[in-house]
């Protein structure tokens, strides 16, 4: 649960590169991602938009798109999840790892009610969960205290409020009781006080049942109140990585610097990351170095001819940036 445990993570994911593109034209969204995420950790993934988080997340439960090709390996329990055939996968989507989506708004289905749409996702556990099946819908929605929930499972998606559905959404991607939940830009759509409620949410998920969370946003603040770990990209590379304390108290990749350094008021709701001077790089136009570079204030000559390597700078903390290697 803790950065520094030692035991084999949950997921371990190595070199793992998405292009939408081709050879000759590559979009690479994400490229040579590595990390890990242990039982119980809830780790945070923060990066400007088009930095391929949502592509991460969705290579994970290999959801994407036909034409992105996928390189690298995700191991998840011991199992390659690349190497399994689509009914395998199918088993460990839905129960083992869940996923709650960026857009909560077309996330369900409006023609059902509630309760059937939770009664589908119960029906698919095993072993089969005895008694009404509506019942323990009821008393998943009271556990995500959302209001009257014997109103709620009658009602429609159009029904309900943003906030709403988004608990619908958290309990039944908490439904099977997960061992990894992966939520991207769960709050964004939602107002301050309900995304702090769901960051509470979370927490209680992960305390009641073991769950490890990887969460995407764009709102350091919600990973600063919750995440034991932060993993920041930037165009579909991960830059730096470190416990969310020190990573906050004494970032040390120019990006994350630049991030914070961009937010004054990080305890306050409402935290953006549009203030970082120069453009987000194009991806189909990258060079050989560090694509940070064109924006950093601190570049060497030869951070614009190669790619950064990987410096460890502490337990649990990396970062890919010039200025430290030799110094590590
Ligand atoms: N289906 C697709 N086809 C081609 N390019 C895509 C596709 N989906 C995403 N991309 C590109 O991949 C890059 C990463 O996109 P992604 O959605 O993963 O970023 P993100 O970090 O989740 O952004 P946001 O914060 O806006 O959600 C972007 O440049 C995007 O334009
Ligand atoms: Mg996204």
């Amino acid at each position: 649960m803790n950065p520094g445990t030692t035991s084999a993570p949950l997921l371990s994911v190595q070199g793992l590169c998405v292009n939408y593109g081709t050879d000759a034209q590559p979009i690479p969204a994400v490229t040579d991602a590595s990390f890990s995420v242990s039982a119980g950790d809830i780790v945070g993934v923060a990066g400007e938009s088009g930095s391929g988080k949502s592509t991460l997340c969705t290579a994970l439960i290999r959801s994407l798109p036909h034409k992105a090709r996928v390189r690298g390996k995700i191991i998840f329990d011991g199992r390659s999840l690349t190497e399994l055939d689509a009914s395998e996968m199918r088993g460990i989507r839905g129960k083992d790892i869940t996923m709650i989506l960026q857009n909560p708004m077309t996330a369900l289905d409006p023609l059902f009610t509630i309760g059937n749409q939770m009664v589908e996702v119960l029906q698919r556990q095993r072993p089969p969960l005895t008694g009404p099946l509506i019942k323990t819908a009821i008393e998943m929605l009271r556990r995500v205290h959302l209001s009257a929930p014997e109103l709620r499972v009658t009602q429609y998606p159009h029904q309900l409020s943003g906030g709403m559905k988004q608990r619908v959404l958290i309990a039944m991607a908490a439904a099977c009781s997960p061992r990894l939940l992966i939520a991207d830009e769960p709050t964004t759509a939602l107002d301050a006080t309900i995304q702090e409620e769901v960051l509470l949410l979370f927490r209680d998920i992960r305390d009641r049942l073991g769950t490890a969370f990887l969460l995407v946003t764009h709102d350091l603040g919600s990973i600063k109140r919750i995440c034991d770990r932060t993993i920041i990209m930037y165009a579909g590379r991960i830059v730096e990585e470190g416990p969310t304390a020190e990573l906050f108290r004494a970032p040390q990749h120019p990006y994350t610097q630049a991030l914070l350094a961009s937010l004054p008021h990080l305890d306050e709701d409402e935290i953006s990351m549009s203030s970082i001077p120069g453009q987000v790089p194009n991806l189909t136009q990258l060079g050989a170095g560090c694509a940070f570079a064109p924006r950093c204030t601190r570049a060497l000559p030869a951070c614009t001819t190669r790619q950064p390597r990987e410096v460890s700078t502490g337990p649990g903390r990396r970062v890919f940036c010039l200025q430290f290697e030799g110094t590590a």
